[in-house]
């Protein structure tokens, strides 16, 4: 008995039953895999006439094109390169009035305090752990110019981060505003808003 089983099942089966029996297996297991692969849709498989899959034309969010050399974004902003130009030139196009002091305050108590404190003296929460900044209310401050604040808020400092992509020029304008109040409350003990002066002259961004 057992000697006809291996007959039957071994012997008698010759070697190209035995691959297309191999085929068949192959076939069956790439059945069970294939619905796994998904197809790139990306990818043009077979191109029987070459279509525009190929042209030198740019690919949407791939790359873009280089801006010719000296152009400026329609919406560009330019400032001043140095402090000393901003100092000169830039003027804050906001009477220093409670209603713009208000809103710097605002802006202040978001994106600086917890490096300045809420008095400019540079006591901020994260002090401890982070560079203690200057105290900005002090005499060599008061005499800087708007142009100066608002310069170091766009590029930072040494230290300190840039804000030129999160704060609006105007929002930084108001908070120079305000950073003048705090140097009026550690000067001469007062808060109260300056008598509104935009007589400076000079142009904004
Ligand atoms: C993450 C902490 C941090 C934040 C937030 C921060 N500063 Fe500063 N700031 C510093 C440090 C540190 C310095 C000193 C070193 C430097 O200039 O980088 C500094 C310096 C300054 C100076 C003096 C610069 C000089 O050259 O003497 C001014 C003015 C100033 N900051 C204003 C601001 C204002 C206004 C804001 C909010 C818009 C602000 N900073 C937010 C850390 C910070």
């Amino acid at each position: 008995m057992k000697q006809e089983m291996s007959i039957y099942c071994g012997n008698v089966r010759t070697a190209a039953e035995r691959s297309s029996l191999r085929l068949v297996l192959v076939a069956l297991a790439a059945l069970v895999v294939a619905p796994g692969c998904s197809p790139d849709p990306n990818t043009t498989k077979l191109q029987y006439v070459p279509d525009m899959a190929d042209t030198a034309a740019i690919k949407a969010q791939r790359d873009f094109l280089n801006p010719p050399e000296g152009s400026v974004a329609t919406n560009a902003i330019l400032y001043p390169a140095t402090i000393e130009e901003s100092e000169k030139i830039l003027r804050n196009p906001f009477p220093a009035a409670a209603e713009s002091e208000a809103q710097g305050k605002k802006l202040y108590d978001t994106f600086c305090i917890s490096c300045h404190g809420d008095d400019g003296k540079g006591k901020g929460s994260v002090t401890d752990l982070y560079p203690q900044p200057p105290d900005i209310t002090n005499e060599a401050y008061v005499t800087r110019q708007d142009g100066f604040f608002f310069h170091k808020i766009t590029f930072g400092g040494a230290i300190m981060p840039a804000y030129g992509y999160s704060i609006s020029p105007h929002e930084r304008w108001h908070i120079v505003h305000y950073v003048r109040v705090l140097q009026r409350a550690a000067q001469h003990g007062s808060t109260a808003p300056a008598t509104p002066d935009n007589s400076q002259g000079g142009t904004n961004p």
